[in-house]
């Protein structure tokens, strides 16, 4: 099992699109295809459809409300994890609510009252997500994070995870985001190694999207650019389309539309580089 979290430190710069896109392009798979430079087509690498659990952790819920899941009982969402004070061992499994999306795709909804355990504080609460991940019926897991300078969601995420994807957009707070999310990354395998314990978190690299449209403008590149030194851009750099924020207000996947598909397309191309 693979789990991969989706992180940056500023808002709006496209974590959640980005964590919803790469858990549903998995679940469906993609049949890839050959780059064609004269049609302005990028390669795709195939991807074989994987079961995939889609985690919330942000309290604002934006992939629940998205992805319109909705548990048996309001108290099921991942919060129960962190709080859990016995053993929370196996405990994803039992959270994972079936999407109506893909047969392969199940999300792991976040609620309000998720804030709550931020101020909670209990001794080794952030160690609980990567517990109740142990028995997962998983491929991938994928963490949509909330917009967090480090503290314990981001920890519990860095926890669980082996790889961090960046989120940013072609602007100057897509650079912050990432700027910052890179300095609590580095702060935590710090903490780590003195610990002794290895952490293995790797950086998978960043997934930028642009909020402009037509040539990148002077601010856009120069954006990209200084993202480049930070961490590997997962080429290619995700387009605009009005379609994306249309769909996800009816609590639709994108992906179904023809309109789309520029947009699926890349991130198809992104999860061919960053899943296994
Ligand atoms: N490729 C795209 N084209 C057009 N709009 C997009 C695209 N990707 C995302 N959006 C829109 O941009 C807005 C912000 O995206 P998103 O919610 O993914 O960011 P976020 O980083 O998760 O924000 P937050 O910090 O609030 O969690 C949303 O309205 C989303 O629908
Ligand atoms: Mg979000």
């Amino acid at each position: 099992m693979q789990t991969l979290m989706v992180y940056s430190e500023a808002g709006g710069v496209k974590k959640t699109t980005t964590a919803v896109s790469v858990a549903m392009i998995a679940a469906e798979g993609h049949e890839g295809r050959a780059a064609d430079p004269d049609k302005g087509l990028f390669a795709i690498a195939p991807v074989a459809p994987r079961r995939v659990v889609l985690i919330d952790l942000d309290p604002r819920a934006a992939t629940t409300k998205w992805t319109r899941t909705e548990p048996a009982e309001a108290w099921q969402h991942v919060g129960a994890i962190l709080g859990e004070k016995d053993d929370a061992t196996g405990w994803a499994e039992d959270l994972a609510v079936q999407s109506s999306w893909n047969a392969n795709l199940r999300v792991i909804p976040a609620a309000r009252d998720l804030s709550n355990r931020e101020s909670e504080r209990d001794d080794y609460a952030e160690l609980r997500l990567k517990q109740a991940l142990s028995g997962l019926e998983a491929d991938l897991v994928v963490i949509d994070c909330a917009n967090r300078q480090g503290g314990p969601l981001t920890l519990s995420a860095l926890h669980a995870s082996e790889a961090v994807l960046y989120a940013a957009t072609a602007s100057d707070s897509g650079v912050d985001g990432v700027t910052g999310a890179q300095r609590t990354v580095e702060a935590y395998r710090r903490h780590m190694a003195a610990l002794g314990a290895a952490s293995g978190i790797e950086e998978a690299g960043v997934a930028v999207t642009r909020d402009g449209t037509g040539f990148l403008s002077f601010s856009e590149t120069d954006a990209i650019e200084q993202i480049r030194e930070l961490a590997p851009v997962i080429e290619p750099i995700v387009p605009h389309l009005s379609i994306v924020p249309e769909v996800r207000m009816a609590g639709e996947w994108y992906g179904g539309y023809r309109k789309g598909q520029a947009v699926r397309d890349a991130y198809a191309a992104i999860v061919g580089k960053v899943i296994r």
